[in-house]
């Protein structure tokens, strides 16, 4: 089996004359967590949509699951799961009789729906009505919908978009969970706190184009500007580089100026602004 999830090579897309996504090179391992991550209109839901089959893409190659996406099988979409913001729930059955459905719909057993209602923190609402669920409860119900199945690659757009911080954490945990288990997870996301915490790789998507492709920590490492603020009793505060703060420093302990030195944890917001030039 390969070590290859799915990948994708020199693949545009453009809707009418505006080119969408330009020149897309990348590829996910098995079991890995990979974010992709970009501002609003970056192009991240049609990179999903292209790897699901809901859009063709001009140019370039896709594979997905050992085979060029176009050679995939109904089997093989049988081992994927999909969230995104389109997912039906029936908004006349309750969330645990949807999942009872998709799982129907799937071929599968219905053993998994009071786990997953449990996981997702809907234990006590599985007989609540869609029509009567707030925001939150939809999300985390057509998450569980796309778990039915035990998928082995599993695309989730923006799946925390609109859940408050407590359900949030909620599907960070479920993740994690699955990653352990073997899942393969491509995550689009707006949220660069969020790709840190989830996702082994991210890849940064400006304008429909990668800006770079790493580990969140070889991403800060590379392109975080690594500053320390320091303030001094009669000079104002400073601004230094890591490297070249440590002479700066002394002197100015020496002359007793120094009143605090801080050093910002660097993160993929500045990242993104390094790469982009744009605030994120
Ligand atoms: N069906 C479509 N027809 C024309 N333009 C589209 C269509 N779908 C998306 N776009 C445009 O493509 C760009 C990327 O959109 P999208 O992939 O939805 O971005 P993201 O998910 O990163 O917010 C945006 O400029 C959007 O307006
Ligand atoms: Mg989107």
């Amino acid at each position: 089996m390969s070590a290859v999830a799915l990948s994708m090579e020199a693949v545009s897309l453009s809707f009418g004359p505006k080119r969408v996504l330009d020149n897309l090179a990348f590829s996910v391992r098995r079991g890995e967590a990979f974010g992709f991550l970009g501002p609003s209109g970056a192009g991240k839901t049609t990179t999903i949509k292209l790897l699901t089959r809901q859009l063709t893409r001009d140019g370039g190659r896709i594979n997905l699951l050992g085979r060029p996406i176009e050679n995939a099988t109904t089997a093989d979409y049988e081992r994927i799961g999909i969230l995104s913001d389109t997912s039906a729930l029936y908004e006349r059955l309750s969330i645990a009789d949807n999942l009872k459905l998709y799982a129907r719909l799937r071929g599968t057993s219905r053993r998994r729906v009071p786990y997953l209602l449990e996981r997702l923190g809907l234990a006590d609402d599985g007989k609540r009505l869609i029509k009567n669920c707030s925001k939150g409860m939809r999300q985390r119900a057509a998450l569980a919908a796309a778990l039915v199945h035990e998928p082995e690659l599993l695309f989730l757009d923006e799946p925390t978009s609109g859940l408050d911080p407590a359900a949030r954490a909620e599907v960070h945990r479920m993740l994690a969970e699955l990653r352990e288990r073997g899942t393969t997870v491509f995550l689009t996301t707006h949220d660069m706190a969020e790709a840190e915490i989830v996702c082994q790789r991210v890849a940064i998507l400006n304008d429909g184009v990668i800006a770079a492709c790493d580990t969140p920590d070889d991403l800060k490492l590379r392109y975080a500007r690594n500053r320390i603020v320091v303030r001094t009793r009669s000079r104002g505060t400073l601004e230094l580089t890591k490297d070249a703060a440590g002479p700066v420093l002394s002197e100015l302990a020496q002359a007793g100026e120094l009143l605090s030195v801080h050093s910002d944890e660097p993160n993929l917001e500045e990242v993104f602004l390094e790469l982009t030039g744009r605030e994120f």
